[in-house]
């Protein structure tokens, strides 16, 4: 019984809050107090390499050859994401912007990418990541400000660790996300 007076008593505020965030005639709000938390799991594949790499330098400083960082090189990307690790597993979207070196004293990417999404449910949403991605760590913690689709009004975080790299500089990336929308 008491659970169900606090049950109406909250219902009761809740609408109040929505009504009386709606005043203006010109914009309309209602604050439903409802978020989704949307987890997923996928691999990054950065391919530098071979003939057809997905990943590009498009510009590069001076002193970026003279920098044990390579500070100053930018690349675009166009990377899969695909389920598992495995390069053939089922692509589910695509990884595309600039990533570019940003420390001079330590491995440092700016990383600015959309990865847009292409199954299921999630066709043709995307999330916007924005951040330092500091290579050398084991795992990444990297900031996620927006998105489109299912994701828009995304904020979140990626956990990033690196599945596997060769010397050529490709790198397979598995990707942990967490991002909080809106009903
Ligand atoms: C930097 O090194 C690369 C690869 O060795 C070379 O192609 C490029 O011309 C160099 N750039 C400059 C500015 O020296
Ligand atoms: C990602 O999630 C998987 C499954 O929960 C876990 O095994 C793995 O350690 C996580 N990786 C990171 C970097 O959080």
């Amino acid at each position: 019984m008491k659970k169900i007076i606090l049950l109406v008593i909250f219902a009761n505020l809740f609408i109040w809050v929505a009504q009386a965030q709606d005043q203006t005639s010109w914009a309309k709000r209602v604050d439903t107090g409802k978020e989704v938390v949307t987890t997923l799991q996928f691999y990054f594949h950065d391919k530098l390499s071979g003939s057809n790499p997905s990943a590009v330098q498009i510009a590069q400083a001076a002193r970026t050859n003279n920098s044990g960082t390579l500070f100053g090189s930018l690349l675009m990307i166009d990377d899969p994401l695909t389920i598992g690790p495995d390069p053939t597993s089922k692509l589910i979207g695509r990884a595309r912007g600039l990533y570019g070196s940003a420390g001079q004293t330590d491995m440092g990417l700016i990383m600015a990418i959309s990865y847009g999404f292409l199954d299921g449910i999630y066709q043709g949403s995307s999330f916007s990541l924005l951040s330092l991605n500091p290579v050398m760590n084991p795992v990444r913690e990297m900031a996620i400000v927006g998105g489109t689709g299912l994701f828009r009004l995304a904020r979140g975080y990626a956990l990033a660790q690196t599945y596997s790299a060769n010397p050529n500089g490709d790198a397979i990336v598995g990707y942990n996300v967490t991002i909080v929308t809106y009903v």
